[in-house]
């Protein structure tokens, strides 16, 4: 098969207005620092009604297509991985076929793959397995993944967002994912789910939803060191894997406080697994949890505090930069994962990046999840493929400040909008489409077929 299969470019899509976390505390009369501190976000991204899941991944592919300037039947399978789900057989994967016809490209395989946040994940593994298979006709794969990201009034609402990202995979490619190692836990729980099909919002056990994060978090961390050791042992190699084996760590991010927790999470493995030097200073200040059982900690506040304590250098090395996107932009659900590693993209130098490992947990409610990793290529010189993908997320900030800052009523009356639009017909979405950023897709009519049109802005 062909060697080193992985991510050659990325393109991330977000709104072009979000609404301040500050203001929404003040507007919700929650304490101050609840959504700034406790959840650890600071804007969040939303979308209007001229916007839909359709609208976001034709939006990220045509950037995406544009950017590297690669030919449109140069792509051999398209994948998609959403949980906005607007029809129940009609794949949004069709709609981007759109976008190819021109070319004469059908001969594109793939459709969507929905569970929560996970349909992104299992379509890049899709793509990859492609490519190592005898299906493979030696052209690129593209992995699209993006959500809009809404909760009802009350206290998960806070952790909404909206977004995109699309990833073109081929061989020998700068972000290479390591083959044979993927940890992987699935279960059947009632966290997070949308059996509402007359709403957009999810039903959630928001406490429950943490603990089963957590709970595959650790059971991936377990069989994914299980399974390095064991390729390590027949290299010759007979040590444990430790975190700082992943120079660099990105999590699905519901909220960042989240993953600051979960980090702590895998330091606490390998402390109470033994993996991890037990006398090393890293785990100062936990020795009075040393013989716990991982499975008995979720609740642990003392545990808590103190785990954030010992691994906040690990933190602030490994995995802070991965958040940047998602502290300004929110939950992106499928995508919120990618996001993070277009984050660590855009704040790290490829200097910085070159042959090191990256650890990636995906977590999907309901659930599905798998933790798996990306080896980056040693070759950083100007030019090169790995330099080339770093350059290309550099103006995620300006981008980010770029946006229009909406007030909470404005942002309540257009979730208001949302609900009141949600699967009508025979309608035209209100708003301006010069809020839009110049080049995105919109939602241009719905007819009374259902249909949808979509147009994009110049
Ligand atoms: N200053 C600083 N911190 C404050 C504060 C203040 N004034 N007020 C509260 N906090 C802290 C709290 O102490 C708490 O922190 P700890 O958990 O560390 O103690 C944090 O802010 C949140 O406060 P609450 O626990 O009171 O929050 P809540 O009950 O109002 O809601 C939530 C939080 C459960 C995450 C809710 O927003 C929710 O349901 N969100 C959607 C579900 C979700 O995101 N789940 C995550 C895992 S599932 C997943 O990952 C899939 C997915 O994408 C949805």
């Amino acid at each position: 098969w062909p060697k080193d299969v992985g991510i050659l470019a990325l393109e991330v899509y977000f709104p072009a207005q979000y609404v301040d976390q500050t203001d929404l505390e003040k507007y919700n009369q929650v304490e101050a620092g609840k959504y700034t501190v406790g959840l650890g976000q600071t804007e969040m991204g939303f979308c209007s009604v001229q916007e839909d899941i359709n609208s976001l991944c034709l939006t990220v592919v045509q950037r995406l297509m544009e950017r590297t300037k690669l030919p449109w039947d140069s792509v051999g399978r398209l994948e998609v991985g959403t949980e906005t789900i607007i029809d129940k057989s009609k794949a949004v994967k069709t709609v981007l076929m759109e976008l190819f016809q021109d070319s004469g490209n059908t001969d594109i395989e793939g459709i969507d793959t929905t569970n929560a946040c996970y349909g992104g994940t299992a379509s890049l593994f899709n793509a990859a397995n492609w490519m190592e298979s005898s299906y493979w006709d030696g052209r690129y794969a593209m992995v699209v993944c993006g959500d809009i990201a809404v909760y009802p009034n009350g206290n998960a609402r806070p952790t909404g967002g909206a977004g995109a990202v699309a990833m073109l995979l081929g061989p020998n490619a700068p972000l290479a994912l390591e083959q044979g190692l993927r940890g992987t836990h699935m279960e059947n729980v009632y966290d997070f789910y949308k059996p509402n099909l007359a709403s957009e919002y999810p039903l959630v056990d928001g406490k429950l939803s943490i603990q089963c994060y957590l709970r595959a978090l650790d059971r991936c961390y377990a069989s994914y060191r299980q399974k390095i050791q064991k390729q390590w042992k027949q290299a010759g190699t007979d040590r444990p894997f430790t975190l700082d084996d992943f120079q660099f760590m990105i999590f699905h991010t519901p909220f960042c406080k989240m993953v600051q927790k979960s980090l702590a999470r895998l330091m606490l493995s390998d402390f109470l697994s033994g993996s991890g030097n037990n006398q090393s200073s890293l785990y100062k200040g936990l020795e009075a949890f040393r013989g716990l059982k991982l499975e008995d900690t979720y609740t642990n506040k003392d545990l808590d505090k103190a785990l954030l304590k010992a691994s906040l250098d690990m933190f602030n090395k490994k995995t802070k930069a991965s958040l940047y996107l998602s502290t300004r932009n929110g939950n992106m659900y499928t995508s919120s994962l990618y996001g993070c590693l277009a984050s660590l993209l855009a704040r790290h130098s490829a200097q910085d990046l070159a042959g090191t490992r990256i650890g990636a947990f995906s977590y999907g409610s309901g659930l599905a999840a798998s933790l798996f990793s990306f080896r980056v290529s040693q070759d950083a010189s100007p030019g090169s493929p790995l330099e080339q993908l770093v350059s290309s997320t550099s103006d995620l900030p300006k981008r980010l400040d770029s946006r229009r800052r909406m007030s909470p009523e404005e942002f309540t009356e257009v979730m208001n909008q949302r609900e009141h639009f949600y699967h009508k017909v025979n309608f035209s979405p209100p708003g301006d489409v010069d809020s839009l950023f110049p080049g995105t897709w919109y939602l241009e009519r719905v007819d009374e077929l259902h249909r949808r049109k979509y147009a994009r802005r110049s």
